[in-house]
């Protein structure tokens, strides 16, 4: 796919002064890795985390320096973990911070290739308290530790399958309804305690590890694409697209699921479709 994205060769200082936590870079096709970059474009300040396993991995180092950003691990699924990345991040920038990235995604029963109908619990169980429940704990240890300042800005990405079938995927589809719910229900109660608004970006499908892990991925990139009429979203237009929800220019803009995915959503049936369909 060409790359039609000139704007991020530019800088606006949307994030000027701006602090942040970027969970879930893994390797440079992350979309978290392009918002990390991005956003330090834009003038802000980065805490990256990720799970001690995806550390593991080293590549986050690479970034890590890129960015001057300190890497202090967190598993999501233990209150501890995140915890401790807030005391450690608000020492770190000697107070709260302004925004937080949520690009955390898992499902076994994606890995493992079991069908959505004979989904194994203890697998649906883990990938729920990664993939959406993790939201919940972020923002509820944000809030008692009072570690977002106001009219913060916490952004989680989703997919379209929470709201419409793609039968391949599975599990995720019901752990991206509930990521959506806990953005909107969270999204008002931060608002009214403190002002900070917490929102979800749809995003079109992207080759990413996580992305690549879907059955049949390939395909349903090529559908999407065709279906859209501006064609697929890619990684570094959805870093633009984040990087515009972290600034003070959307400082209204709370409790919403976004889509960027080029009008996939709203589009019925394009003409390359349809031809195709006649063959
Ligand atoms: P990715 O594989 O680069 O990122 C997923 C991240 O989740 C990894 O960094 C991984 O280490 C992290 N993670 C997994 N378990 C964790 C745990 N226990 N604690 C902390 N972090 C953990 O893939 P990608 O595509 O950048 O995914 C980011 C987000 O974007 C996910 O929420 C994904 O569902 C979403 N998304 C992806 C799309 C795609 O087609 N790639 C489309 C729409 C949304």
């Amino acid at each position: 796919m060409p790359s039609h994205n000139k704007l991020t060769a530019m800088a606006y200082n949307l994030l000027k002064g701006k602090k942040g936590i970027i969970f879930g870079a893994l390797n440079s096709q992350s979309i978290a890795w392009k918002v990390a970059q991005r956003a330090v474009q834009e003038g802000a300040e980065i805490v990256l985390t990720n799970s001690p396993l995806a550390l593991r991995m080293g590549e986050l180092n690479a970034l890590a320096e890129e960015c001057n950003a300190p890497v202090i691990p967190a598993d999501v699924t233990s209150n501890d973990d995140v915890q401790n990345l807030f005391t450690k991040s608000m020492e770190h920038f000697n107070g709260g911070v302004d925004f937080v990235l949520h690009s955390i995604g898992m499902s076994i029963n994606v890995r493992k290739g079991i069908p959505y109908y004979e989904n194994n619990y203890e697998f649906t169980h883990k990938g729920f308290d990664i993939s959406a429940l993790s939201l919940h704990r972020v923002l509820a240890t944000a809030m008692k530790m009072d570690a977002i300042n106001e009219w913060g800005s916490v952004v989680a990405l989703t997919y379209i399958a929470g709201q419409r079938v793609f039968p391949d995927y599975n599990d995720m589809a019901d752990n991206k309804a509930a990521l959506e719910s806990i953005a909107r229900n969270f999204g008002y109660f931060y608002g009214k305690k403190n002002k900070v608004r917490v929102n979800t970006i749809s995003q079109s499908p992207t080759l990413t590890t996580a992305g690549s892990g879907v059955k049949g991925f390939g395909g349903f990139i090529d559908y999407a694409d065709k279906m859209s009429p501006l064609g697929n979203a890619d990684a570094d237009q959805c870093a633009d697209y984040c990087v515009s929800l972290f600034s003070d220019f959307t400082r209204m803009v709370t409790m919403q699921n976004l889509f960027h995915d080029g009008g996939f959503s709203f589009t019925g049936v394009s003409q390359e479709v349809m031809e195709s369909m006649g063959k």
